[in-house]
């Protein structure tokens, strides 16, 4: 496969066939993309896999913290200020998403239901949580961001598809009991890894890019 073909065809995927992911596939993944470049190669991420009773685990306590009332608390902020036009292309998103699910505007239980679907990893059969230590300094989330593009290209090279979720970061104490993931961690996002149909709904969202004069500067003379 190549590069272009690997990024081109790499989009989040939000439901998942139940097939299951051998190890030694995650394992060749994690492998090929710690090799992502990191500022003086510190390599700050640490990866935890969950896979099989194990992934089960984390999404029930996870949906049974939330059905208690346990409230999301990031560990940091996910979106800065709503602006933008960062804030649009949010909307754009939503939109689409939404739409394509039947999901109407004011439809709460729905909203609500397909938030909730995060936390099972989408019924992918393999969970990641990528977390990093949280005295590192900013260049080090940088960092983690090429881990986890190099993680979804490579997961393409295996004919798999992933989604890449902050939203686990909201519920980074329920994986704090449920994960050896210590204090000193900053719990960034998961990443949900296995089987997908491209053509299913909502897998078929293809959001647009904005066009190449709104993302780049070019500087001649
Ligand atoms: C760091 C990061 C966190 C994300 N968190 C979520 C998430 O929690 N849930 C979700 O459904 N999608 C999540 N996404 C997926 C984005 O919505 C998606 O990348 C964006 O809409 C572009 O679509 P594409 O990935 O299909 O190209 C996340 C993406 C990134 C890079």
């Amino acid at each position: 496969m190549k590069v272009s073909e690997a990024i081109l065809s790499r989009r989040s995927m939000r439901a998942f066939k139940p097939d299951p992911v051998p190890e030694a596939t995650v394992r060749r993944i994690l492998d090929v993309a710690k090799h992502a470049a990191s500022n003086t190669n510190c390599q700050p991420w640490r990866v935890y896999v969950t896979m099989g009773a194990a992934r089960h685990r984390v999404s029930n306590a996870i949906m049974a913290a939330i059905a208690a009332g346990e409230a999301p608390s990031s560990d940091y902020h996910v979106h800065g200020e709503p602006i933008e036009p960062y804030r649009g292309r949010q909307v754009t998103l939503g939109k689409a998403l939404y739409g394509m699910l039947g999901i109407v505007k004011g439809d709460t239980a729905g909203t609500m239901r397909q938030a909730l679907r995060n936390f099972l990893f989408f019924d992918a059969p393999v969970g990641m949580i990528v977390t990093m230590d949280r005295r590192h300094g900013e260049g080090q989330w940088i960092d983690c961001g090429s881990l986890l593009a190099s993680i979804m290209l490579m997961a393409r090279e295996e004919g798999l598809h992933t989604c890449p979720q902050a939203a686990f970061s909201n519920y980074h104490k329920v994986l704090r009991r449920e994960l050896p993931i210590p204090d000193n961690e900053i719990v960034l996002f998961g990443i949900a890894l296995g089987h997908a149909d491209p053509q299913v709904v909502p897998n078929m969202l293809v959001p647009g890019r904005a066009a190449e004069e709104e993302l780049v500067t070019w500087a001649r003379e």
